[in-house]
């Protein structure tokens, strides 16, 4: 996988005042120190590209929606796991952090559930880049890294 991903339209491009989008660099310091987690992080990381890469190039819906459809799985499946993991380590946050899955799910699937109706998928790129990775793994995740035993 790559280091290096493009967001070629979803929000930060157009925040920094650029049209051309910007690659936002893969860290060591997005690493939490459990291996799955890490593998879900990154995996959500490269399939919300992919999406972005889709929306930008124009691709039909039968290519984008799939794809749409599966990342809110993939998002389910890694909240369940890391709520585990948080469990399970004894992290005292644990409680409050399944909140604010329990509100990025909800934001999710109405989006999703909009963009299958036909709405502009950019919407969800957006979401993902700044509700899931930029507010909630770079945020909200870090204060749990490095408590974690894979
Ligand atoms: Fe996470
Ligand atoms: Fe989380």
């Amino acid at each position: 996988m790559s280091e290096s991903i493009f967001w070629p339209r979803a929000g930060l491009g157009n925040v920094m005042g650029s049209s051309g989008g910007i690659r936002v660099q893969w860290r060591s310091e997005f690493e939490s120190g459990h291996p799955v987690i890490d593998a879900q992080h990154r995996a959500l990381w490269s399939l919300a590209n992919e999406l972005a890469d889709r929306v930008e190039l124009g691709r039909p819906r039968t290519e984008i929606d799939p794809l749409v459809a599966e990342i809110l799985e993939e998002i389910e499946a890694h909240f369940a796991t890391e709520e585990d993991a948080l469990q399970r380590a004894g992290y005292n946050g644990t409680a409050k952090h399944a909140d604010l899955h329990q509100d990025l799910l909800s934001e999710a699937r109405d989006l999703v559930s909009s963009t299958r109706d036909g709405g502009e998928p950019s919407y969800f790129c957006d979401f993902l880049v700044f509700g899931l990775i930029v507010g909630h793994i770079l945020g909200e995740d870090r204060k749990y890294f490095g408590r974690l035993n894979g």
